[in-house]
């Protein structure tokens, strides 16, 4: 660890007397980060941090990329914020960019500030167009902390921080966590889990499904035959698909879309997060012509579409391109893959990466897929910090290292943190 300074002392201490954080912080943290450059994130003593969550996982370019930095420092001397009632140069070039690389259903894009907005809004494009209240979530699905964006996430948790009860228009249907498969370790998969899911969409007002083609909780990647039955399943009821790629989009998973992997053509399609360049923030919902027609609202998010927002993202859709992040996020996906599984180690139960969206579930035992306790989740979490390694630890049962490092990472940053990984395991085990 670098030197303590004063200035380091005082800049912890006014976060802990003015900043808010309505959530239980791991030891070690928060990190007060006053430097980052690529996959390397620098705090205020100077100690260097491996950032496996690429900033919440919104620098997918890698932090500071140049071309970004350059992008968004000429535009502040152009224009920034304009009335979302008219728009700028860049905004309309993002929108451009997006909508020709998104989803041959998908054409046009309305933006606003954050992933939790952009679904608000897909959920209300998704009841005005089909004039029902209905939306079915995922189980284990998360789209935001906003209320109505919370309606539709799963997790009990976040749902109970707003106070029950909840919209009752939203219900939950069975997501694909194949590795702990209801239906047993051996069980010929016919996609038995989405069994009754047909009439229990057919029993509703169901407007639409929101999904995320992959669940970034956990890493959960459906096989090909769960999306074509969900879709068939859909489409026959006329009910609308909402793909959340706040989290997906954008190179993560190895494709510039996840609903690439599986040929997904959504009616609606959301994204954020890197959709900014991380130069302030941004979001967008976007919907084929048909469905867009539908939209109303009177008026605009005051932030949406920020023009240096806007310049900045378009960098980055250009860098993954151009730099051949969206190939290195699938080569290194791969990489991360057989590099955790040669680890041998008896706590890894399960590796899961699809490009690098990727996760490490953690088990007390492989044969009974028993979680690891909450403790030794903890304590390795805390090793694997003073390594210098920030991550986040998610999944169904808060057992699964969450890896999501910029596209740009590189085989020896992963070794770097696979070597950190199996000393602190085996150091946990121990202990
Ligand atoms: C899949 C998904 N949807 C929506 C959101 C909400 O985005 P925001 O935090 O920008 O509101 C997130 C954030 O983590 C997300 O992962």
């Amino acid at each position: 660890m670098g030197d303590k300074t004063a200035d380091a002392e005082s800049i912890e201490a006014a976060d802990r007397k003015y900043v808010m954080r309505p959530w239980t912080h791991p030891a070690g943290e928060p990190v007060i980060i006053a430097k980052a450059r690529g996959c390397v994130v620098t705090d205020v003593y100077g100690k260097d941090y491996l950032d496996l969550t690429a900033g919440y996982f919104v620098n997918n370019a890698g932090h500071c990329h140049p071309r970004i930095a350059e992008a968004a420092t000429k535009q502040v001397n152009e224009v920034l914020q304009v009335s979302g009632k008219h728009g700028t140069v860049a905004m309309v070039r993002l929108a451009e960019k997006l909508m020709k690389l998104a989803p041959k259903s998908i054409h046009k894009a309305f933006f606003s500030t954050g992933g939790s907005e952009a679904n608000e809004f897909a959920l209300k494009i998704a009841r005005q167009y089909k004039k029902k209240t209905d939306i079915a979530y995922l189980e284990n699905g998360y789209h935001g902390l906003t209320l109505g964006a919370l309606e539709v996430t799963a997790s009990e948790k976040y749902r109970e921080s707003a106070g029950k009860p909840m919209g009752p228009e939203n219900f939950a249907i069975p997501t694909a966590y194949c590795y702990r498969c209801k239906f047993g370790p051996h069980a010929e998969c016919n996609v038995q889990c989405l069994d009754g899911v047909e009439e229990k969409l057919a029993s509703r007002q169901t407007a639409a499904i929101i999904a995320e083609p992959i669940q970034a909780v956990g890493g959960l990647a459906p096989p090909q035959k769960w999306w074509d039955r969900m879709d068939q399943i859909r489409k026959k009821l006329g009910i609308l698909f909402i793909a959340d790629e706040v989290q997906t989009g954008l190179g993560r998973t190895g494709k510039m879309f996840a609903c690439e992997h599986y040929g997904l053509e959504p009616d609606i399609l959301t994204g954020g997060k890197g959709l900014s360049g991380g130069v302030g923030s941004m979001a967008m919902t976007a919907s084929s012509d048909e469905v867009s027609q539908a939209f109303f609202g009177g008026t605009t998010p005051t932030s949406g579409g920020n023009a240096v927002s806007a310049a900045a993202g378009l960098a980055l859709v250009e860098v993954i391109i151009e730099e051949g992040m969206i190939d290195n996020a699938a080569k290194m996906g791969r990489y991360f893959t057989e590099a955790a599984w040669a680890m041998k180690d008896p706590w890894i139960g399960d590796v899961r990466f699809t490009g690098l969206l990727g996760g490490i579930e953690l088990v007390k035992n492989r044969d009974t897929k028993e979680v690891l306790g909450k403790t030794e989740i903890s304590k390795i979490k805390d090793l694997l910090h003073e390594a210098g390694m920030l991550i986040t630890v998610s999944g169904w049962h808060g057992n699964v290292l969450r890896l999501q490092p910029p596209l740009s990472i590189t085989s020896a940053q992963i070794d770097q943190f696979i070597a950190a990984l199996r000393k602190t395991l085996t150091a946990v085990r121990g202990s």
